[in-house]
């Protein structure tokens, strides 16, 4: 398949399709939304069961194209300033606000480009030492514990690891001093309260509604953030540029006043990047613990690939640990923490004999993508060879945890090294059982539900 050449005939304002080009199937239901939300991948499987890879909705209300194809993919993440632009719902926009990535398509482009360094490459290798610190310190207090509820543990070390590199605040430091937050639970809170704004339903500011909570926490971590930047400046005259994300942007707006970053901006993006990455990098943490729980008969190649990698965890050695990477990618594929972005149709499009009309919203679904045998022999099976060097599967729009086109996650890389450190120093201390299965949330992201424990033994 020759996925380059895509071939999509974009149609202009008021031409007519051809005679035989035909809408997705399926009629939008008044209730699609509910079901939804309540199960995306049982809502993904069925209809998939019975109108294929494409098929309508009215999830989020209008008509909503849920798609899985790699080329229907293809053509719902390369559209953007040509025929897509992101259309996320109206509470969670409001909630982003004026200097996210998705308010201007138009600065999308530049913003991102100025983000990336923070996240990746040399700075990326430069958080190494501390996210491996954090995590071992972090597992090390479960040392005596024969039973744990795993997604709150699990998050609460990710909260630890991402805040600092994130918003440049270290709780060892009594960074919070003087600020007006004052303790690290009170930051979890009002981030959760923040992060739960985004999805309120209701777009109405009210102590009531979650957006109206969304709103004011929001304000509050902007205030923070305006605090930490603040103190950041009073304590080093020239910025260092590579101590985490925060100092990364601080230090090109010191350089270039007049460049992409504005103090609005740089506020803005902290809270962006920890909205984007907390939950959905402990969610994926817990699921891989929780998928070797339910295939065992995994973890002994898992630790023989250990075996040579021990002490100082370097970015060469994690890329060594193939095995690894293939059981969080086939994790990633069986349980992917969330869809992809919304994107609305700026112009009507034919791929393949189906029209997507004008003002129609598309979705890229993995959980329809990850399913289809065209992209995966045996779908159903939780098999990391797949995702092996040689294997031919996993591959570009047709493996999609992480999106793709120009809106590809702009953390993928350090939510997969993480969860590299993480599942590396849990497998050489613990040994593990599930206690049952677990129920997840499944909206808006996946992750298995607070009250589930799972039992451990030390190994050292
Ligand atoms: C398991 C971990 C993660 C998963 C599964 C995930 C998944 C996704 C997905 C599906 C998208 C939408 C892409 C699209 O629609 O094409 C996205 C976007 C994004 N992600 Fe992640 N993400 C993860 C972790 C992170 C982390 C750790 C960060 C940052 C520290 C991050 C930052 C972002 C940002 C900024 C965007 C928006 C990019 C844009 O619109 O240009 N994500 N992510």
């Amino acid at each position: 398949m020759d996925l380059q050449n895509l071939e999509l005939e974009i149609l202009e304002v008021g031409q007519n399709p051809p005679t035989g080009i035909k809408p997705p199937p399926r009629k939008p239901k008044w209730d699609d939304t509910l079901a939804y939300i309540a199960d995306p991948e049982r809502f993904c499987r069925e209809n998939f069961q019975k109108y294929g890879p494409i098929f309508q909705t009215s999830i989020f209300g209008g008509t909503t194209i849920l798609v899985g194809s790699a080329k229907a993919n293809q053509m719902v993440f390369n559209g953007d300033l040509k025929y897509t632009e992101i259309a996320l719902p109206a509470t969670t926009m409001e909630m982003f606000g004026e200097y996210s990535l998705f308010q201007r398509p138009d600065l999308h482009r530049q913003r991102k480009t100025a983000l990336r360094p923070g996240l990746t490459g040399s700075m990326l290798k430069r958080y190494l030492p501390e996210i491996d610190r954090t995590v071992c310190n972090g597992i090390k207090n479960w040392q005596n514990q024969s039973k744990i509820a795993l997604y709150p543990e699990v998050e609460a070390i990710c909260f630890d690891i991402l805040v600092p590199i994130l918003l440049g605040i270290n709780f060892d430091n009594g960074d919070l001093e003087g600020l007006p937050i004052s303790s690290k639970s009170e930051l979890k809170q009002l981030y959760g309260t923040f992060f739960d704004g985004f999805y309120g339903l209701i777009k109405w500011k009210s102590p009531l509604t979650a957006y109206g909570r969304g709103i004011a926490a929001r304000a509050k971590l902007i205030e923070l953030m305006q605090g930490v930047i603040n103190k950041r400046r009073q304590q080093e005259e020239k910025i260092d540029p590579t101590k985490d994300f925060l100092g990364m942007m601080l230090a090109s707006l010191q350089e270039n006043p007049e460049g992409v970053f504005s103090d609005r901006l740089i506020e803005n993006q902290c809270l962006l990047q920890l909205w984007a990455s907390l939950y959905e990098n402990a969610g994926l943490d817990c699921s891989v613990i929780y998928q070797l729980g339910r295939y065992p008969q995994y973890i002994e190649t898992l630790r023989k690939e250990q075996t040579a990698n021990k002490n100082n965890l370097s970015l060469e050695i994690l890329k060594e640990m193939i095995f690894l990477e293939a059981v969080i990618k086939e994790t990633l594929r069986t349980l992917p923490p969330s869809s992809t972005a919304n994107r609305k149709l700026t112009k009507s499009v034919i791929l393949e004999g189906i029209l997507y009309q004008k003002d129609w919203v598309i979705i890229a679904e993995p959980r329809i993508a990850h399913n289809l045998p065209e992209h995966f022999q045996t779908p159903e099976k939780f098999n990391p060879n797949r995702f092996l060097p040689n294997s031919k599967e996993g591959k570009m729009y047709e493996f999609i945890p992480f999106g793709g086109g120009v809106h590809a996650c702009l953390g993928a890389q350090i939510a997969m090294t993480i969860t590299k450190i993480f599942i590396a120093r849990f497998l050489n201390a613990f040994d593990w059982n599930l206690n049952g299965e677990a129920k997840f949330v499944n909206f808006p992201l996946k992750k298995i539900k607070q009250e589930y424990q799972i039992s451990i033994a030390s190994r050292c």
